[in-house]
Parts: C-alpha cells; structure tokens; sequence
C-alpha cells in the first residue's frame, strides 16, 4: 500500500469513530470514501445496527456486499455522512466530482446533520480551481450548455471525449471546467452555475463540510468549520440540510 492510500485509509478510519449505534449513515464515494464503507463493514459484522444511502452505486455495490442495510427512501435527515474530496480549501470549501458521482453526493451531503470530509493532505489547497471543476450536465443539447459555462469564464472538456463521453450513475455527461486564474469566489461561482440552463448539478460544496478529517505523517487531524450559522434548521429543528449548495 502507498503512503497516500495509508493515508487515506488513516482519515477514512478517524471519522469511524464518529458512528453511533442506531445511526442512519451517508456513504461517500472514492478510493478514501471506500476505507469509510468497510470500516461500516466492519461495525455492522460486529453488531453494530447501522442503516446507509450510498452516493453512487459503486458504493451500493460495495455496501450491500458488506452487509450494510441500505436505506431507498429517505424520511428525515441522515445522521453522519462521511465522504472524500479532490480539494479542500481552508474555509472547508470543496471541489468534489472527479469520480463522477458529485450529484448523489451532493444530495447525501445536503441531507445530512453533519458531513465528514476524508481527505489525505495533498487535497488541501490555499485557493479552489487548482485542478478542474466537474459539473454534471444532461446530454440534451449539452453544447448549449456548455456555451453557457465558457460564457462564465471557463474552458471545458468532455469527461472521456466526445466519441465515448463517461456517462454518470443518472444517465447524463460531466464537463470538466478549468478556471485558469483559479476561483476566487467559489459562493459567487456555485450560484452562477447552478442556475445555468442545462446543468444538472456541480461539484462545488460550498458551506456544507462541517468537519474534514486530514491525514498527514503525523497521524491525523480535525478541522471544523465555524460558520455553521449558514445552516438552515433540519427537518427535526435541529441542526439539518445545509443552506448552501
Ligand atoms: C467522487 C468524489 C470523490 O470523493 C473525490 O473524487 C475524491 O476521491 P478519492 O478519495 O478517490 O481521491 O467526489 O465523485
């Protein structure tokens, strides 16, 4: 195993200690993601009554095949969703999508009481758009909206190319968005693609970690976001989906 997957596996198995019995759990997706679900695995083997919604049906795959309940409807709010990211940046915000499943993750992670990055310390980052910006769109005229995206300030390309695009878990494209001075206001930019004709969701998650979990050589460590004021009340008065997406 590598130092980075040591790593990974490091972060994915702080946040275990994160699961209460009883608990509903949203499971991310990605190699760091995947060291959470067999963690669950592991808990759920033990006795531990654990339910999941898994984010992309790799993870269903790999959820069902431990044994983990899985949840089909969701009524209320998930207790703890816990999942990786292509870059953190040090207000906790995140690009995500790089493995194709940023929509379900993005509906996991708004459903959620409380979201648990994983990340191994190279995905930190001073300033998002070091790499590029996924944004899942429909095939339908897709050029179109992929006008409308440059328009905003970007270049793009086709996940796979254009004669075998990689098609999403729900059937539709991502165009992946490069920003060559970086993003300066992911808020700003999140807002601008989301009300884009076409788009069906992106990959930015803006204001919605509440803790990331960063492994590094010296074990690792916990930072939480302190703006958790930006949060609507859940569906229980409590603490629940976050305000912004
Ligand atoms: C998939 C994701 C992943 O969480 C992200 O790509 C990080 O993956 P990994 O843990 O494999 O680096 O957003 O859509």
């Amino acid at each position: 195993m590598s130092n980075q997957e040591r790593l990974k596996r490091a972060a994915a198995e702080k946040a275990l200690e994160l699961v209460q019995d009883g608990m509903l759990l949203g499971l991310g997706s990605g190699s760091t993601a995947k060291y959470f679900t067999e963690g669950v695995g592991r808990l759920v083997a033990s006795g531990m009554k654990l339910r999941c919604v898994p984010s992309s049906r790799a993870t269903a795959e790999l959820a069902a095949g431990l044994g983990i309940p899985i949840v089909q409807e969701l009524l209320g709010a998930i207790d703890l969703a816990v999942d990786g990211a292509d870059e953190v940046d040090p207000n906790l915000n995140l690009i995500k999508g790089r493995g194709g499943a940023l929509f379900r993750e993005k509906i996991v992670a708004a459903a959620s009481k409380r979201f648990v990055v994983v990340v191994d310390e190279s995905k930190l980052v001073k300033q998002l758009g070091v790499g590029v910006l996924p944004v899942e769109v429909s095939p339908f005229l897709w050029r179109t909206t992929a006008e409308r995206l440059i328009a905003l300030g970007s270049s793009l390309t086709v996940r796979g190319g254009e004669e075998a695009p990689f098609i999403t878990d729900n059937g539709n494209l991502i165009l992946d968005l490069t920003f060559e001075a970086g993003i300066d206001n992911p808020v700003d930019l999140a807002a601008a693609i989301k009300v884009t004709t076409g788009v069906v969701e992106h990959g930015l998650f803006v204001e919605m970690t509440d803790t990331c979990i960063v492994a590094g050589p010296t074990g690792p460590r916990t930072l939480g976001r302190s703006a958790v004021a930006a949060r609507k009340p859940g569906p229980d008065g409590g603490q629940g989906p976050k305000g912004r997406h």
